[in-house]
């Protein structure tokens, strides 16, 4: 017998998205969170810089929303922009009250006495931190007080197959009201119901070979959505870290911006400094301009990586500030007190999204989406250092309040057959899932990476469908595992990916293509790619 189960909201995801979410809800409701592997694996976990707010006396609510502004090379929604960062001080304050412990400046009267940190395309230090290591502090405190909530449970390492919806049971017209969850180790699907949905499912960076992210970052809340009918935004614009550490036993280990922040110069094989070359603010220009400013100079030379340098900062400060990187670097035999560090552009954040509403509503009535799986509007065409963390606080305090007040309106989900398996069969070839993994991330990275052409965005379209209909016949045919429903979301984000680059005909923020090397005003628009079926959002 598989399992079933109903609660008032069911939470996909335990990253800072999910686990605030859970934490703000009315601990009265009964809340399900779900969790892939392990409640803390995630992109937060390994967020290094920190978190953007108008902490300091000197800086303004109109200086980070004109930076962000400024990130996003005209495409933010202004309105989205100043929503969040006028909620950002709250946001930070709530943080403390969890317990989270943030890195103190006992010199500095002002900020609280926190040491703030600068990073690209912030004109103030407005970065509040714990060291370099700011996302496992926050996780790990979350996960401590989600853990203390009598009716939370919790589903480690189940991950979330689909949604159920009113249209797929054929009652009605869209409302969400549950999905199904396959428990990774039992190999059963159970079928959970709920009366409120919430994606917290991550970014996808893990369509590309290389990339800073864990590898459950496989999009599946925006293919998930998708697939129940929703509106995707904005998906050309995947943001590449421009400093990942490059070296042969090191996977997808970054090397924050905050280094650029406090004074690391960018330097090639011969020690030039090359970053004011291409943008006046060198080593603090936006994400974008400096990955495209060192994809260029590795090609052009032909080398494999570039280096960052901090050594000519004190090395009690280096260590003070950066403990995990110099811990990180030392056991790979690079002493950043030293030497320079050899980096590289990696695939790091999915600016674009499921498409929500100033209250983290889709288009599905009941189903919600937060954090990096959501596009709101504040990132445009390219998200700022540190806005990530600041919009997952955000937009989970509004969803909550939202659920909240229509907790009690909204009626018990209808029952939802369960899971058949009646017709499918044990995989016979695990081989056709790792290949087609592989081949995916491979000519994404190569045809749809950093610098495109609209010949190399067609070339990725043909393979995207000829793997999407293999791999969805394989899905049809045999029973599902973890790594082919990742395989299946990765694949019909990678469409999206192409679908919007191939849309897009200009160069802005992080889509670059040769093709149109130039911003074209007339283009100032989101990318909104509509389902088959989409129907506008109903009360369920
Ligand atoms: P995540 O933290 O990625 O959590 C996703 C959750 O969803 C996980 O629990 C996962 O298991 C679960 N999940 C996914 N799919 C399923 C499924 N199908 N079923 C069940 N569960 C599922 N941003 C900043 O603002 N500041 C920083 O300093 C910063 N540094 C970063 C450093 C690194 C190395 C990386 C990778 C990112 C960094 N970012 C930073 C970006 C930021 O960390 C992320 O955007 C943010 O943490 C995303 O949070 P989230 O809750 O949306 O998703
Ligand atoms: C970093 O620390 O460089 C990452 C910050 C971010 O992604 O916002």
């Amino acid at each position: 017998m598989s399992r079933t189960d109903s609660f008032d909201v069911l939470i996909i995801g335990s990253g800072a998205a999910g686990l605030s979410l859970a934490l703000r809800l009315d601990p009265r409701l009964s809340v399900a969170l779900v969790s892939k592997r392990e409640l803390t694996e995630g992109s937060t976990l390994y967020a290094q810089g920190g978190i953007s707010a108008v902490l300091a006396a000197n800086d303004s609510v109109e200086s980070h929303v004109q930076d962000t502004l400024g990130a996003g090379a005209g495409l933010c929604d202004r309105r989205i922009v100043r929503l969040v960062v006028e909620q950002g001080p709250e946001a930070i304050r709530w943080l403390l009250d969890q317990g989270v412990r943030f890195t103190r400046d006992e010199g500095a009267d002002e900020a609280g006495g926190y040491h703030l940190t600068r990073e690209g395309g912030h004109s103030h230090r407005r970065v509040i931190h714990a060291a370099d290591s700011t996302g496992r502090e926050l996780e790990t405190t979350l996960e401590g007080r989600v853990r203390e909530r009598p009716k939370l449970r919790l589903f480690e390492h189940h991950i979330a197959v689909d949604l159920i919806s009113t249209r797929k049971l054929g009652q009605g017209n869209g409302r969400c009201v549950g999905a199904y969850l396959l428990d990774r180790k039992s190999g059963q699907v159970g079928t959970y119901r709920a009366r409120f949905v919430v994606l917290a499912t991550g970014g996808a960076s893990k369509v590309y070979l290389y990339t800073s992210n864990p590898d459950v970052a496989t999009g599946d809340g925006i293919a998930m959505a998708w697939r129940a009918g929703c509106r995707v935004a904005n998906m050309e614009f995947m943001q590449f870290h421009p400093t990942c550490l490059y070296h042969a036993q090191a996977k997808s280990f970054l090397i924050t911006e905050a280094l650029r922040g406090e004074g690391a110069r960018l330097l090639l094989p011969n020690g030039e400094r090359f970053m004011a070359r291409f943008d006046e603010r060198a080593e603090l220009a936006p994400r974008d301009i400096v990955a495209r400013a060192i994809d260029h100079e590795m090609k052009r030379l032909g080398i494999d990586c570039v280096h960052l340098d901090i050594s000519h900062r004190p090395a009690d400060f280096v260590v003070s500030h950066f403990p995990t990187i110099h811990a990180r670097c030392l056991e790979l035999g690079i002493d950043i007190t030293r030497e320079p560090i050899p980096v590289v552009p990696a695939a790091h954040y999915t600016c674009g999204g499921v498409m929500v509403d100033e209250r983290a509503r889709t288009d599905l009535a009941g189903l919600y989406a937060v954090g990096e799986t959501a596009y709101t509007g504040l990132h445009g065409a390219n998200r700022m250092a540190s806005n990530s963390l600041l919009e997952c606080l955000v937009f989970s305090a509004l969803a909550a309040r939202d659920i909240e007040a229509a907790a009690e309106r909204w009626a018990a989900p209808p029952e939802a057959p369960a899971w058949d398996e009646s017709r499918v069969a044990e995989p016979d070839e695990d081989v056709v899932v790792s290949h087609n993994w592989d081949e995916l991330r491979r000519f994404m990275w190569d045809y749809v990476g950093i610098v495109r052409t609209n010949k190399r965005l067609q070339r990725a379209r043909r393979r995207v469908e000829l793997l999407r209909q293999e791999i969805i016949e394989y899905y049809s045919n045999y029973r599902v595992s973890n790594d082919l429903l990742e395989l299946r979301n990765l694949v019909e984000v990678a469409d999206l990916i192409v679908q919007s680059a191939l849309r897009r005909r200009e160069s802005r923020g992080l889509h670059y293509t040769l093709s149109f090397p130039r911003r074209d005003p007339s283009q100032r628009t989101p990318t909104v790619l509509i389902p088959d079926g989409y129907q506008p959002r109903g009360r369920g």
